[in-house]
């Protein structure tokens, strides 16, 4: 038999099922507005939240002087420091201790208004060629600073480089920062220069700031500080920027960064050190992605360290950062850092990068934190230590072809150590942290914030995790 025509199913339109249809798409619609809702309604502030900033009087003296790198070059150093608005052009006289020469540099305030006030922001950069003690002094119109001083190691004929790194320290207002700092500088009188990993402050109105330069007071006009921006250091919104405080305290970013993030390199001897801004939205982490591309590939420092605020490595989440894991982590990895240091997640983790047959290599990826706020971690088999409950501070020592990171407690309490030797091939990691107990208990403060079923999942992981390092 054969069907000369085409053979087409009829389609039967039901009035009930298009009514039926339509009821579907329109509760869904009101779901997905319901959920969308809740979730900004929960999350607005955590989002586009500006606190209110109380109004603040701006002192007649120099105050908030901070000694930091310069855009200038690594030969320079700068002085920021704020005054109130009506001081006018300023002068910083400095000189290289017996050398018999001083210099004056006189600089134009910059004034900045904020929600709460105005002041005005200065800066110098010091020629400073030659090693030494160098002795500065601010001079304004009604009043001036004391003498201080900093002093630059000759890195010629001693090799031996120590810089502090500062995860988030964000206290809250009269915290125990300075006390901290007082017991690091003590201890380390001969470090060479501090870096801060983002969240300096807890939020960018002035009486952060004012908590914040209390907490460093220790250092800030004779070490040399840099800092990366984090989170707190941004106004919150759509178009989310740095509040231009933290840029006027910390102006060793090239003028360009607006576009480009707040990246910067810095070199001391044998160490180059690359400050990301991981905050930043994603055209601009392209732009930087590109950027640091180009600055490792162009570096000839034995030692190449990364410094960003969001970690590639989360310790809250497998899916936080994917965004600087993507961009960042690959050419962490092509040029060879040696250490990516980063904050936010208010807890310690070291990770290694492990070659084909799982033995520890570069780069090393550290989160730590020196501030009073803990959160809970989420605990994965590829990190190889963790800590609680503590704050922490890491120790470089860079000597010849030897690299020494100690991360310690704040009652210097040996955490974390290990040593890097370097030949022209290879880059052997030895670790040193077979004797020290990992801390891994919940904070009281974290566990209250918990849901008992999120707690016994965390249990759950710790005893997964001491299951995999038990010895065999
Ligand atoms: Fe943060």
């Amino acid at each position: 038999m054969f069907f000369t025509g085409s053979h087409r199913r009829q389609k039967i339109h039901h009035p009930q099922y298009a009514t039926m249809k339509k009821f579907v798409i329109l509760s869904l619609t009101i779901i997905l507005l319901a959920v969308a809702s809740y979730i900004v309604i929960n999350r607005w502030n955590i989002w586009f939240g500006n606190p209110v900033e109380s109004p603040y009087q701006a002192q007649s003296a120099p105050y908030h002087i901070l000694l930091t790198f310069s855009p200038e070059g690594d030969d320079f150093r700068c002085i920021t420091w704020q005054c109130d608005t009506l001081a006018g052009e300023a002068s910083l006289l400095y000189s290289l201790r017996d050398s018999g020469d001083t210099a004056t540099i006189t600089t134009q305030p910059h004034i900045y208004h904020s929600q709460g006030g105005a002041s005005a922001f200065y800066r110098a950069d010091l020629h400073t060629p030659q090693p030494g003690i160098y002795d500065y002094r601010i001079c304004m119109k009604a009043d001036s600073s004391q003498w201080l001083h900093f002093t630059l190691h000759d890195t010629t004929s001693d090799t031996t480089a120590q810089f502090i790194y500062l995860g988030d320290i964000q206290d809250t207002i009269n915290g125990i920062t300075n006390n901290i700092v007082t017991d690091i500088v003590q201890h380390y009188p001969a470090t060479d220069f501090f870096i801060l990993g983002g969240d300096f402050i807890h939020r960018p109105l002035e009486t952060y700031w004012d908590e914040a330069f209390r907490g460093i007071a220790p250092i800030a006009t004779q070490y040399p500080v840099a800092a990366v921006s984090g989170n707190h250091e941004y106004l919150k919104g759509l178009n989310a920027s740095i509040e231009p405080r933290f840029i006027l305290h910390f102006p060793y970013f090239p003028s360009s960064y607006l576009d480009n993030g707040a990246c910067a390199t810095l070199t001391y001897g044998d160490i180059q050190i690359f400050l990301l801004d991981s905050n930043a939205g994603i055209v601009s982490l392209f732009k930087q992605s590109r950027w640091l591309d180009k600055a490792l590939r162009n570096s000839s420092a034995r030692w190449k360290i990364a410094v960003l605020h969001h970690s590639p490595y989360s310790i809250r989440s497998p899916y936080n950062n994917l965004d600087i894991k993507f961009l960042f982590d690959p050419l962490f990895k092509k040029h060879k850092v040696d250490f990516v240091l980063a904050g936010h997640e208010h807890g310690y983790a070291r990770r290694t990068t492990r070659d084909l047959d799982n033995h520890k290599q570069t780069p090393i990826y550290t989160v730590s934190h020196c501030s009073p706020k803990q959160y809970p971690l989420y605990i994965n088999n590829r990190t190889d230590r963790y800590g609680t409950g503590n704050r922490y501070f890491q120790q470089f020592t860079a000597h010849g072809d030897t690299m020494h990171m100690r991360t310690f407690t704040t009652d210097f309490a040996l955490y974390d150590d290990i040593i890097l030797i370097k030949s022209p091939d290879k880059t052997l990691l030895i670790d040193q942290t077979d004797t020290i107990p990992e801390r891994l208990e919940l904070p009281d403060e974290v566990a209250q914030r918990l849901k008992p079923g999120q707690i016994h999942e965390y249990n759950k992981s710790l005893e997964e995790r001491a299951q995999r390092h038990l010895p065999i």
